[in-house]
């Protein structure tokens, strides 16, 4: 009893001792709330006249020290985040969102502020990571600029973001990674590149990456040469659906030993090639819906031990699967494998009545020829004497 009591003395005084935030009235348009571990400040710079611009000198108001959790700023007119915006003060999180003119980032923008972890710029005008404020903030492990019109990623950027573990890019109008670009991210684990326009990614871009996430996802890649996932040996999805991926070259996925889901889905693969997906022992799930494949090569799903389903949904053109598509004696999946062809146009012939046999199974699967089983569901036919019929 005495124990709890003390406990809640203590938790008492804790709570007291907050009180981070400066006095409200010389924050205005700011507002400030109390966090446990710091001040919550957040200005809506619409409310000031002009570009907002004015706000840097509420901050440079804000006593030293103070300790802020995060410190966002929206809705501001101003092109400039002007040096030393934020020094002498400690802030775990900078968040500026919407903020359409800006185009300039000073190299010391972010300098002297003490234990910065995270910066969001969001709805902004830039064009390029600004790669020289990271010597002045080496313990940064999150940065996100999304929905902005960044372009490129340059060789060398992120030499001095050796702590960045969460690097988010997505949205914005990035065409090109450099080979080396992403050199110095030791720690990275989590790399978004969804939404841009990448065209192609250069084999070994990612190699020295320690990434467990990478999102390729809705751009504009055409193919995936050989090499492009090598050494991402701890990535655990392939995202590279929404693209325009017309062709994956036989090793393009050797490196990613333990990505468990492939998803291809939404692109204009008309074939899959033999060997595509080899070096993918632990993938379960393969998502290939919404392509044109019109054909897939024997040994197309070989090195595949462990898959479970694969996603075939609306490609018009698949109307026929050849059983030597698969290597059947490497297949250790216990539940077997699951085969959707929703939307597929099958024509329901004998040698294509191995996918009712164990261990594969189909689901939406429909015969579109010949003419007598248009229709009618596969798994409702049998092949007798070398016509299948229903059963
Ligand atoms: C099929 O898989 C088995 C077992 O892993 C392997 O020994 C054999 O070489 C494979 N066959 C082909 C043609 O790859």
């Amino acid at each position: 009893m005495s124990i709890l009591l003390l406990f809640a003395v203590i938790l008492l005084a804790g709570g007291a001792r907050a009180g981070y935030c400066p006095s409200a009235s010389s924050l205005y348009p700011c507002i400030c709330s109390e966090y446990s571990t710091g001040a919550y400040i957040w200005c809506d710079v619409s409310l000031l006249p002009g570009d907002g611009s004015q706000v840097f000198d509420i901050i440079a108001g804000i006593p030293r020290p103070t300790t802020i959790y995060e410190f966002r700023i929206s809705y501001f007119g101003f092109e400039q985040i002007p040096g030393r915006a934020f020094a002498g003060l400690t802030i775990k999180r900078v968040y500026l969102t919407y903020g359409e003119k800006l185009t300039t980032i000073h190299a010391d923008a972010f300098a002297g502020i003490g234990g910065l972890r995270s910066l969001l710029l969001q709805d902004t005008a830039l064009s390029a990571i600004p790669c020289r404020i990271f010597p002045t903030i080496p313990g940064l492990e999150y940065l996100e600029i999304t929905y902005s019109s960044l372009e490129t990623l340059d060789d060398g950027c992120f030499m001095d973001a050796s702590n960045l573990a969460v690097l988010v890019l997505s949205h914005n109008a990035i065409v090109y990674i450099s080979p080396q670009a992403l050199r110095g991210l030791k720690k990275l684990k989590t790399l978004e590149l969804s939404n841009n326009v990448i065209e192609h990614i250069v084999p070994g871009t990612f190699k020295d990456i320690k990434l467990t996430r990478l999102q390729l996802n809705n751009n504009h890649l055409y193919t995936v040469s050989a090499g492009t996932y090598a050494g991402l040996k701890r990535l655990v999805t392939i995202h590279l659906q929404n693209n325009r991926i017309s062709s994956v070259a036989v090793g393009a996925f050797e490196g990613a030993a333990v990505a468990s889901t492939v998803d291809i889905s939404y692109n204009n693969l008309v074939t899959i090639a033999a060997g595509t997906f080899r070096g993918l022992s632990r993938v379960r799930e393969l998502f290939i819906n919404f392509n044109e494949v019109s054909f897939i090569e024997p040994g197309a799903f070989y090195g595949l031990p462990r898959i479970n389903y694969i996603g075939l949904w609306n490609n018009e053109r698949l109307t026929s699967i050849d059983n030597d598509v698969f290597n059947v004696t490497e297949l250790i999946s216990t539940d077997g494998v699951s085969v959707n062809l929703n939307g597929c146009k099958l024509d329901c012939q004998c040698d294509i009545d191995w996918l009712n046999e164990a261990p594969f199974t189909t689901w939406n699967a429909y015969c579109a020829t010949p003419p007598e089983l248009s229709t009618m569901a596969l798994k409702s036919l049998k092949c007798v004497n070398g016509v299948m019929v229903p059963i």
